[in-house]
């Protein structure tokens, strides 16, 4: 086939290199390829085609193997590692003469050959096919990437299903021991009231009554704290109130952090706007966060957790912590603002390598046995189904920072 004549009909504009000493052959070569739809470019030198590949100006290369000689076989694998897409179809040409280089070049990856001189024809279904089967490779990629994409959301989804479904046993399980103890409790309070009533006793006597009531009252709110976390429905949302939200997480774990000398500072926000929320769900979420936030602080000096509350509404503060937030749970910009509510722990921080999987499913960095790596994962989703995100910046060492934006509740809601 002569250069003028058309080869198929396509209109695919793809752009190709063609790297050729010989100005007669890549003249001839640039032709039949424009007279068929491609953008076909030459140069002579190795040099000036690396840079036009890293600039990414070409979606193929057919190369010349006497230009590519002077440079010895790896110059292939260059041409591979300059391009910035998955890989970049290589074509060689070959004079005939020079068969024995062909088959060094077997060894190394190219897509296809050309034996020169080339008929035309030749040059185009080569250059048809190898595209061919780049499209499919793309297309197998994309597709895996997709199936990777659906398992990995199964895999959330399960998980956030097993945390329900162990969320509901639990408050089964807390309403009935709840209620079992209340009615001992109950006695052991009257008993002790009654007992103080009496005037018969020494100092020493009424001071430990004392003692008993303190704390059979700390039991009873427990209790109290139990039944309301149990009776309260799974997806029911109402107007929270989180700063008390934040007291009552902090509650349930109280004791835990005293123990371990973990100093909590609060620094809540006047009357902070409600969100509309499951408070169930968000206590859990606030717990997984200090829970995460004591075992940071093991071993540490001056162990301290800073909770934080406070109202977003400026629209370029917004802007700029949704730019902030991690691609794969930040949901759509809520034009009426967020309640933040930070923990900040000094504990042993999050190292650069781990802080882009802290939400994947299952991703621990603690023993077997202390950690199942579903903490943040289960709480991202519930955070993604209120339509908020959570946000973390950590320095190793130094600590970390996670923040939850809620979105505030629609006026008529407040
Ligand atoms: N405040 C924090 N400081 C340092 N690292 C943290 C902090 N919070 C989370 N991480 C890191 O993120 C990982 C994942 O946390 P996540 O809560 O999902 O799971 P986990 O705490 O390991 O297990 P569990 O399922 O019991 O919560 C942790 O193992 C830890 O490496
Ligand atoms: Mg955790």
């Amino acid at each position: 086939m002569c250069a003028g004549e058309k080869f198929v009909e396509t209109k695919n504009n793809r752009r190709i290199l063609v790297v050729e000493s010989d100005d007669d052959v890549a003249r001839e070569w640039r032709s039949i390829l424009a007279q068929n739809g491609y953008q076909a470019d030459s140069v002579t030198a190795i040099p000036d085609a690396l840079e036009r590949v890293s600039a990414g100006g070409c979606d193929m290369v057919i190369l010349d193997m006497d230009v590519a000689a002077s440079k010895g076989m790896p110059i292939l694998e260059s041409f591979r590692k300059e391009s910035a897409g998955p890989s970049l179809p290589i074509i060689i040409a070959v004079n005939i003469n020079l068969r024995p280089i062909l088959v060094k070049a077997i060894d190394v990856n190219f897509d296809d050959y050309l034996i020169k001189p080339v008929d035309g024809i030749e040059l185009l279904s080569r250059v048809t096919s190898v595209f061919r089967k780049y499209d499919l490779e793309c297309e197998l990629a994309r597709r895996s990437e997709e199936l990777q994409k659906a398992r990995q959301d199964l895999k959330q989804k399960e998980s956030h299903l097993i945390q329900s479904a162990k969320l509901a046993a639990i408050g089964t399980l807390a309403a009935s021991v709840a209620h079992e103890l209340n009615q001992p409790l109950a006695v052991i309070r009257g008993t002790t009231q009654m007992m103080l009533l009496e005037k018969h006793h020494n100092e020493s006597c009424n001071t430990d009554l004392e003692t008993v009531l303190l704390q059979s009252g700390k039991m009873s709110k427990i209790i109290d704290h139990l039944m309301d976390f149990s009776r309260r429905g799974q997806d029911e949302r109402t107007v929270v109130d989180i700063n008390r939200t934040v007291h009552d997480a902090l509650a349930f774990v109280h004791q835990q952090l005293a123990k371990r000398g973990i100093a909590v500072i609060f620094e809540l926000a006047d009357k902070l706007t409600g969100v509309m929320a499951n408070r169930t769900q968000i206590e859990q979420v606030f717990l997984n966060l200090i829970l995460n936030a004591r075992d940071a602080l093991d071993g540490k000096q001056s162990p301290t957790l800073r909770v934080r509350t406070r109202l977003m509404s400026r629209p370029e503060d917004i802007r700029e912590a949704h730019a902030k937030a991690p691609k794969q749970i930040r949901t759509p910009i809520n034009r009426r603002g967020y309640v933040v509510i930070d923990f900040i722990d000094n504990g042993c921080g999050i190292s650069p390598e781990h802080i882009s999987r802290i939400f994947e499913p299952f991703f621990t960095t603690k023993p077997a046995g202390r950690g199942t790596g579903l903490g943040l994962s289960v709480s991202a989703n519930i955070v993604r189904d209120h339509a908020g995100w959570i946000s973390v910046e950590s320095n190793p060492q130094a600590g970390a920072s996670f923040s939850i934006f809620l979105p505030v509740a629609p006026r008529w809601h407040r």
